[in-house]
């Protein structure tokens, strides 16, 4: 009997490197004119996650598409792509950079409701809390006082869930996110979605990025795998 999986054959045996190396130049280098906040990830990185999980005609999701270097660099590399982005300002210029992208100005926590269709991978950075001193809150892209990390996770879950419905068989969630020291303390970020996501979709391992020079306020930076085959 011919399967999904059949069509992408090895895809479920795919992992990504266990370290990568990144460079903070590039980063800078990368970050778009009208940008008023660095991105988290470089092309190099983008080009990695995607062409080592998914085939050419593939459809990427990013729910937290940013400035879209996921969308942008998915479409260079031949996959279809869609992404969701709270700012109007973000979706136009992610419009402008990946002319072929589908971009939906919307918010993450109703992705069911905006994206039905199968995709191969979601590759994201979702927008980051801190534990500590963080009232501002990261889904509304810190335009509202109500942040609670607790609610917080739980709301990645879900996200995470939706992702779940989602993905083709052998298909995989790449989540990039780092730990950071703000104000004397810590937060393990890192390590706690891949507590919380980890309870929706299997955690298969993480990707240490070596940056050459880590951004500021970071003392470590991920690429977190999960597959519902795990
Ligand atoms: C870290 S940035 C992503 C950067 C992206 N990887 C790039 O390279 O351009 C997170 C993005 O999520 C957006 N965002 C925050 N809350 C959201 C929500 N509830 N739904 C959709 N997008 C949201 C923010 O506006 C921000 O652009």
């Amino acid at each position: 009997m011919s399967t999904d999986t059949d069509n992408h054959p090895g895809i479920e045996a795919r992992l990504l490197p266990l370290h990568v190396p990144a460079s903070i130049a590039e980063l800078r280098a990368e970050r778009r004119a009208e940008a008023d906040e660095e991105v988290h990830f470089t092309e190099a990185l983008a080009t990695l996650v995607i062409e080592s999980l998914t085939e050419p005609g593939d459809l990427v999701l990013d729910p937290f598409a940013g400035f879209g270097t996921t969308l942008a660099v998915a479409q260079q590399l031949g996959r279809r792509s869609v992404g969701v982005e709270l700012l109007p300002e973000r979706v136009r210029s992610i419009r402008a950079r990946a002319p072929g992208a589908s971009v939906i100005e919307g918010d993450a926590r109703g992705l069911h409701a905006l994206v039905t269709e199968p995709i191969g991978l979601c590759l994201s950075s979702p927008p980051y809390m801190t534990a500590n001193a963080h009232p501002r809150n990261p889904l509304t892209a810190y335009e509202t006082l109500d942040g609670d990390y607790e609610a917080y996770l739980r709301e990645l879950a879900a996200i995470a869930e939706t992702v779940r419905g989602l993905l083709r068989p052998g298909g995989h969630l790449v989540l990039n996110v780092a730990n950071i020291r703000h104000r004397g303390h810590t937060s393990t970020l890192a390590w706690d979605v891949a507590r919380a996501v980890g309870r929706i979709l299997p955690f298969v391992g993480e990707t240490v990025i070596c940056w050459d020079s880590m951004p500021q306020d970071f003392t470590g930076d991920y690429l977190l795998t999960f597959r519902p085959d795990a």
